[in-house]
């Protein structure tokens, strides 16, 4: 069967077309991120609009790539939440239009959870149950995946997710939006060894809290002006702390749920020392852990249209009362 996914929490509009829920045939991607480059972040406004604008002709692309026709389409997959509502709503709205036109079922998934399936159209061999952690912009958790519609959270970000810390850190250090990949870019001519930055305790041993590392960043530079290799080594080391974070909360994880394999998504999972980091201390432990394809690691449909396959198989299935959720 071919699933179209459609995929607008964020400042992206993607459409997608997976078959039966592993074979990607097409994943386009139009990002607004240009228009909100100057404000130092994402604005919903210009983000829903641009979406209004683009999510036909990029669906129309998916499909053409894709070599499907419309009328071939199964399933129509669409993120209905968390995110952005008014971004939420074009592709949802979008969404439910096609499937009352064609008579085709909808479905609509959870974002955080389909940024685990990621990784799992990008490895053949990724065997359930595993424990999965979702590195992004709004959100850092770790969860135990049963199955994809049996996912139990483990812990979350008490304060800023892992993405919006890079982002945050990025902008004290004056290298623009947004800040993941400006960070490892410049990371990689510093010392990540020169500053002890931490990342504060929490009482849950699986929960994450990322807004103290930032604050001590601020500290650090204090509206000096940094020597470039100053802020070389301020951006590796924030990093490098990140990471270490990262490693022991997921290492902990697998611990507890005697898990043998770790899953990674998440736009965060698209920094290449984190990967290099995670698969060099898992393979020690004896513990395999699988990251998405890069261009999967950032919000796509690919991953929307894979998931909304799976779930549906199972059974499940959204109506066209089916309502975004912001959280
Ligand atoms: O998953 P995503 O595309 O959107 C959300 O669902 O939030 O994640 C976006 C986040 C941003 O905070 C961005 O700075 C971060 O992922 N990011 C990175 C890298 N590329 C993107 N963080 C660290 N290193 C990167 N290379
Ligand atoms: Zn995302």
């Amino acid at each position: 069967m071919y699933t179209l996914g459609i995929e607008t929490s964020c400042d992206e509009t993607s459409a997608a077309v997976v078959l039966d829920g592993k074979k990607l045939l097409s994943n386009e991607v139009a990002s607004s991120l240009a228009a909100h480059q100057k404000f130092g972040g994402i604005v919903p406004e210009i983000a829903f609009r641009r979406q209004l604008e683009t999510i036909s002709e990029v669906s129309c692309s998916a499909l053409s790539r894709a070599r499907v026709s419309l009328r071939r389409i199964g399933l129509i997959s669409v993120t209905s939440g968390p995110g952005l509502l008014g971004s939420l709503c074009v592709g949802v709205s979008f969404a439910k239009s096609l499937s009352l036109a064609l008579g085709c079922p909808l479905i609509g998934v959870n974002h955080i959870h389909s940024h685990i399936y990621a990784a799992v159209l990008s490895n053949k061999d990724i065997r359930l149950p595993f424990v999965s952690l979702v590195v992004s912009g709004g959100h850092t958790s770790l969860f135990y995946v049963r199955d994809f519609d049996r996912i139990e959270l483990l812990g979350h970000t008490q304060d800023d997710a892992c993405g919006e810390s890079f982002d945050k850190v990025a902008k004290i250090l004056g290298l623009g939006y947004p800040g993941g990949p400006a960070i490892e870019k410049v990371a990689l001519r510093g010392d990540g060894k020169r500053y002890r930055f931490r990342c504060s305790g929490t009482k849950s041993p699986l929960n994450f809290s990322f807004s103290g590392i930032k604050t001590a960043v601020l500290y650090k530079v204090a509206g000096r002006r940094l020597k470039p290799l100053e802020k070389y080594d301020i951006a590796a080391s924030f990093q490098r702390s990140v990471i270490d974070a990262l490693i022991e909360k997921s290492l902990t994880a697998c611990r507890m749920k005697k898990a043998s394999s770790l899953v990674i998504g998440g736009g965060v999972v698209a920094n290449m020392e984190l990967r290099r980091s995670f698969s060099r201390v898992f393979a020690r432990q004896g513990l395999s852990c699988y990251f998405p394809r890069k261009d999967l690691s950032t919000d796509n449909a690919a991953m929307v249209a894979g998931l909304g396959s799976v779930l549906y198989k199972k059974g499940h299935v959204s109506g066209l009362d089916l309502v975004p959720t912001t959280a």
